[in-house]
Protein backbone atom coordinates (compact mmCIF):
# COMPACT_ATOMS: atom_id res chain seq x y z
CA UNK A 1 0.00 0.00 0.00
CA UNK A 2 2.92 1.91 0.96
CA UNK A 3 4.19 2.12 -2.92
CA UNK A 4 0.66 2.71 -4.04
CA UNK A 5 0.52 6.23 -2.32
CA UNK A 6 4.60 6.75 -3.50
CA UNK A 7 3.57 5.66 -6.82
CA UNK A 8 0.64 8.25 -7.41
CA UNK A 9 2.60 10.99 -5.48
CA UNK A 10 6.05 10.23 -7.94
CA UNK A 11 3.12 10.62 -10.88
CA UNK A 12 4.12 13.80 -12.91
CA UNK A 13 2.95 13.96 -16.60
CA UNK A 14 4.39 17.58 -18.35
CA UNK A 15 1.83 18.50 -20.81
CA UNK A 16 3.27 19.26 -24.28
CA UNK A 17 0.91 18.50 -26.66
CA UNK A 18 -0.71 22.02 -27.70
CA UNK A 19 -1.01 25.78 -26.64
CA UNK A 20 -4.16 28.02 -26.53
CA UNK A 21 -3.99 31.41 -27.55
CA UNK A 22 -6.52 34.38 -26.34
CA UNK A 23 -6.09 36.42 -29.61
CA UNK A 24 -6.14 32.85 -31.98
CA UNK A 25 -9.58 31.17 -30.18
CA UNK A 26 -13.00 31.19 -31.81
CA UNK A 27 -14.68 35.00 -30.78
CA UNK A 28 -17.49 32.57 -30.12
CA UNK A 29 -16.94 29.97 -27.24
CA UNK A 30 -19.49 27.73 -28.48
CA UNK A 31 -17.80 27.27 -31.75
CA UNK A 32 -14.45 27.21 -29.60
CA UNK A 33 -16.11 24.01 -28.00
CA UNK A 34 -17.49 22.55 -31.19
CA UNK A 35 -13.78 22.94 -32.47
CA UNK A 36 -12.73 21.06 -29.13
CA UNK A 37 -15.03 18.57 -29.47
CA UNK A 38 -14.46 18.07 -32.98
CA UNK A 39 -10.56 17.47 -32.38
CA UNK A 40 -11.63 14.99 -29.51
CA UNK A 41 -14.18 13.17 -31.64
CA UNK A 42 -11.13 12.47 -34.32
CA UNK A 43 -8.59 11.82 -31.61
CA UNK A 44 -11.08 9.01 -30.75
CA UNK A 45 -10.96 10.00 -26.87
CA UNK A 46 -13.55 7.12 -24.97
CA UNK A 47 -16.83 8.52 -24.03
CA UNK A 48 -15.96 11.85 -25.57
CA UNK A 49 -19.54 12.73 -24.74
CA UNK A 50 -19.19 11.40 -20.87
CA UNK A 51 -19.26 14.99 -18.40
CA UNK A 52 -18.84 15.65 -14.93
CA UNK A 53 -22.17 17.51 -13.99
CA UNK A 54 -22.20 19.52 -10.59
CA UNK A 55 -25.24 20.18 -9.14
CA UNK A 56 -25.62 22.65 -5.33
CA UNK A 57 -28.31 21.41 -3.20
CA UNK A 58 -30.87 24.31 -2.28
CA UNK A 59 -29.07 23.92 1.13
CA UNK A 60 -25.53 24.51 -0.60
CA UNK A 61 -24.42 21.25 -0.86
CA UNK A 62 -22.41 19.78 -4.21
CA UNK A 63 -23.04 16.92 -5.50
CA UNK A 64 -20.95 15.76 -8.77
CA UNK A 65 -21.42 12.72 -11.15
CA UNK A 66 -20.80 11.92 -15.03
CA UNK A 67 -23.41 11.84 -17.56
CA UNK A 68 -23.87 11.70 -21.30
CA UNK A 69 -24.43 15.14 -23.24
CA UNK A 70 -26.77 13.96 -25.69
CA UNK A 71 -27.63 17.45 -27.82
CA UNK A 72 -26.24 21.01 -28.07
CA UNK A 73 -26.66 23.95 -29.83
CA UNK A 74 -25.99 27.60 -29.98
CA UNK A 75 -24.88 27.78 -26.26
CA UNK A 76 -27.46 25.18 -24.96
CA UNK A 77 -26.92 21.43 -24.11
CA UNK A 78 -28.87 18.70 -23.26
CA UNK A 79 -28.88 15.76 -20.51
CA UNK A 80 -31.63 13.02 -19.33
CA UNK A 81 -32.09 11.31 -16.66
CA UNK A 82 -34.62 10.52 -14.09
CA UNK A 83 -36.80 13.48 -12.53
CA UNK A 84 -36.81 11.74 -9.37
CA UNK A 85 -32.64 11.42 -8.93
CA UNK A 86 -30.25 13.32 -6.44
CA UNK A 87 -29.30 15.48 -9.74
CA UNK A 88 -33.20 16.35 -10.42
CA UNK A 89 -34.28 17.16 -7.31
CA UNK A 90 -30.70 19.52 -6.70
CA UNK A 91 -31.70 21.11 -10.31
CA UNK A 92 -35.55 21.22 -10.11
CA UNK A 93 -34.38 23.62 -6.51
CA UNK A 94 -31.08 24.94 -7.87
CA UNK A 95 -30.97 25.52 -11.62
CA UNK A 96 -27.18 26.31 -11.06
CA UNK A 97 -24.78 24.04 -12.76
CA UNK A 98 -21.45 23.11 -14.04
CA UNK A 99 -20.12 21.21 -16.62
CA UNK A 100 -16.66 19.52 -16.53
CA UNK A 101 -15.05 17.95 -19.67
CA UNK A 102 -11.35 16.09 -19.20
CA UNK A 103 -9.57 14.69 -22.62
CA UNK A 104 -6.28 13.83 -20.87
CA UNK A 105 -5.38 12.26 -24.43
CA UNK A 106 -5.40 16.11 -25.51
CA UNK A 107 -4.17 16.87 -22.60
CA UNK A 108 -7.53 19.58 -22.15
CA UNK A 109 -10.24 20.11 -19.82
CA UNK A 110 -13.26 22.42 -20.58
CA UNK A 111 -15.60 23.83 -18.05
CA UNK A 112 -18.80 25.22 -18.28
CA UNK A 113 -21.21 26.90 -16.45
CA UNK A 114 -25.10 27.92 -16.28
CA UNK A 115 -28.44 27.29 -15.56
CA UNK A 116 -30.54 24.51 -16.37
CA UNK A 117 -34.43 23.78 -16.39
CA UNK A 118 -36.83 20.54 -17.99
CA UNK A 119 -36.66 20.12 -21.27
CA UNK A 120 -39.83 20.46 -23.61
CA UNK A 121 -41.98 17.47 -23.16
CA UNK A 122 -41.92 16.55 -27.57
CA UNK A 123 -37.83 16.79 -26.59
CA UNK A 124 -37.94 14.22 -24.03
CA UNK A 125 -40.31 12.17 -25.97
CA UNK A 126 -38.23 12.23 -29.38
CA UNK A 127 -35.18 11.24 -27.62
CA UNK A 128 -36.72 8.31 -25.28
CA UNK A 129 -38.18 6.81 -28.34
CA UNK A 130 -34.92 7.02 -29.67
CA UNK A 131 -33.53 4.91 -27.06
CA UNK A 132 -32.57 1.27 -26.93
CA UNK A 133 -35.99 -1.32 -25.70
CA UNK A 134 -33.85 -2.47 -22.95
CA UNK A 135 -33.25 1.59 -22.01
CA UNK A 136 -36.61 2.31 -22.03
CA UNK A 137 -37.38 -0.80 -19.84
CA UNK A 138 -34.19 0.44 -17.21
CA UNK A 139 -35.53 4.17 -17.03
CA UNK A 140 -39.19 2.51 -15.58
CA UNK A 141 -37.70 0.07 -13.68
CA UNK A 142 -35.35 2.14 -12.00
CA UNK A 143 -36.07 4.35 -9.55
CA UNK A 144 -32.36 6.15 -9.89
CA UNK A 145 -31.18 7.42 -6.58
CA UNK A 146 -33.66 5.31 -4.45
CA UNK A 147 -32.05 2.38 -2.09
CA UNK A 148 -32.57 -0.81 -3.38
CA UNK A 149 -32.23 -3.91 -0.62
CA UNK A 150 -30.40 -5.79 -3.16
CA UNK A 151 -29.56 -6.58 -7.45
CA UNK A 152 -32.40 -9.20 -7.61
CA UNK A 153 -35.29 -6.12 -6.62
CA UNK A 154 -33.66 -4.53 -9.37
CA UNK A 155 -33.86 -7.27 -11.41
CA UNK A 156 -37.30 -7.86 -10.76
CA UNK A 157 -38.81 -4.59 -11.41
CA UNK A 158 -37.27 -4.78 -14.70
CA UNK A 159 -38.71 -8.02 -15.87
CA UNK A 160 -42.02 -6.66 -14.33
CA UNK A 161 -42.16 -3.85 -16.91
CA UNK A 162 -40.79 -5.97 -19.52
CA UNK A 163 -44.00 -7.81 -19.58
CA UNK A 164 -46.52 -5.29 -18.50
CA UNK A 165 -44.91 -3.92 -22.24
CA UNK A 166 -44.72 -7.36 -24.26
CA UNK A 167 -45.83 -6.14 -27.51
CA UNK A 168 -46.00 -2.27 -27.33
CA UNK A 169 -44.25 0.47 -27.73
CA UNK A 170 -42.48 1.77 -24.20
CA UNK A 171 -43.71 5.25 -23.38
CA UNK A 172 -41.69 7.70 -21.92
CA UNK A 173 -42.27 7.95 -18.04
CA UNK A 174 -43.37 11.29 -17.05
CA UNK A 175 -40.31 11.21 -14.16
CA UNK A 176 -37.53 10.80 -17.01
CA UNK A 177 -36.69 13.32 -19.21
CA UNK A 178 -34.28 16.18 -20.35
CA UNK A 179 -32.58 18.94 -19.06
CA UNK A 180 -31.81 22.22 -20.75
CA UNK A 181 -28.88 23.78 -20.03
CA UNK A 182 -28.16 27.46 -21.02
CA UNK A 183 -24.13 28.44 -20.46
CA UNK A 184 -23.44 31.63 -19.56
CA UNK A 185 -19.46 31.09 -19.22
CA UNK A 186 -16.65 28.67 -20.48
CA UNK A 187 -13.22 27.88 -19.58
CA UNK A 188 -10.67 26.03 -22.19
CA UNK A 189 -7.54 24.53 -20.27
CA UNK A 190 -4.64 23.39 -22.62
CA UNK A 191 -1.68 21.88 -20.60
CA UNK A 192 1.04 23.09 -20.82
CA UNK A 193 4.80 22.46 -20.21
CA UNK A 194 5.86 22.46 -15.95
CA UNK A 195 2.33 23.74 -14.75
CA UNK A 196 1.96 27.10 -16.78
CA UNK A 197 -1.22 25.62 -18.51
CA UNK A 198 -3.08 28.26 -20.96
CA UNK A 199 -6.48 28.71 -19.54
CA UNK A 200 -8.95 30.69 -21.68
CA UNK A 201 -12.18 31.92 -19.49
CA UNK A 202 -15.37 33.36 -22.13
CA UNK A 203 -18.19 35.29 -19.31
CA UNK A 204 -21.17 36.62 -20.59
CA UNK A 205 -21.09 40.42 -20.05
CA UNK A 206 -25.23 41.86 -21.30
CA UNK A 207 -25.32 39.32 -24.31
CA UNK A 208 -21.25 40.02 -25.04
CA UNK A 209 -18.81 37.30 -24.52
CA UNK A 210 -15.77 38.81 -23.02
CA UNK A 211 -12.45 36.68 -23.20
CA UNK A 212 -9.81 36.76 -20.46
CA UNK A 213 -6.55 34.72 -19.64
CA UNK A 214 -6.27 33.20 -16.21
CA UNK A 215 -3.50 32.28 -14.13
CA UNK A 216 -3.18 28.72 -14.13
C1 LIG B 1 -19.99 7.12 -18.52
C2 LIG B 1 -21.22 7.38 -17.69
C3 LIG B 1 -22.35 7.93 -18.30
C4 LIG B 1 -23.51 8.18 -17.56
N1 LIG B 1 -24.57 8.79 -18.17
C5 LIG B 1 -25.68 9.08 -17.45
C6 LIG B 1 -26.75 9.82 -18.04
O1 LIG B 1 -26.70 10.25 -19.20
N2 LIG B 1 -27.85 10.05 -17.27
C7 LIG B 1 -27.93 9.62 -15.97
O2 LIG B 1 -28.96 9.85 -15.34
N3 LIG B 1 -26.92 8.96 -15.39
C8 LIG B 1 -25.79 8.69 -16.08
N4 LIG B 1 -24.74 8.03 -15.48
C9 LIG B 1 -24.88 7.61 -14.06
C10 LIG B 1 -24.60 8.79 -13.14
O3 LIG B 1 -23.20 9.03 -13.04
C11 LIG B 1 -25.18 8.60 -11.72
O4 LIG B 1 -24.69 7.40 -11.16
C12 LIG B 1 -26.71 8.54 -11.71
O5 LIG B 1 -27.28 9.43 -12.65
C13 LIG B 1 -27.26 8.88 -10.33
O6 LIG B 1 -26.80 10.14 -9.92
P1 LIG B 1 -27.54 11.00 -8.78
O7 LIG B 1 -27.91 10.03 -7.68
O8 LIG B 1 -26.56 12.02 -8.35
O9 LIG B 1 -28.76 11.61 -9.41
C14 LIG B 1 -23.56 7.81 -16.19
C15 LIG B 1 -22.41 7.28 -15.58
C16 LIG B 1 -21.27 7.07 -16.32
C17 LIG B 1 -20.03 6.55 -15.63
Amino acid sequence: MSSLRDEIKKLREDFTKGTLNDTAVNPDPFQQFELWLSQAVEAKIPEVQAVTLSTVSPEGKPASRIVYIREFENNQFWVYTNYNSRKAKDMLQNPNISLTFFWPDLERQIRIEGTVKKADKEKSDTYFKNRPRESQLGAWASNQSGVLKNREELETAVETIRNKFEGKDVPRPEFWGGFEITATYYEFWQGRKSRLHDRISYSNEKGNWIIKRLAP
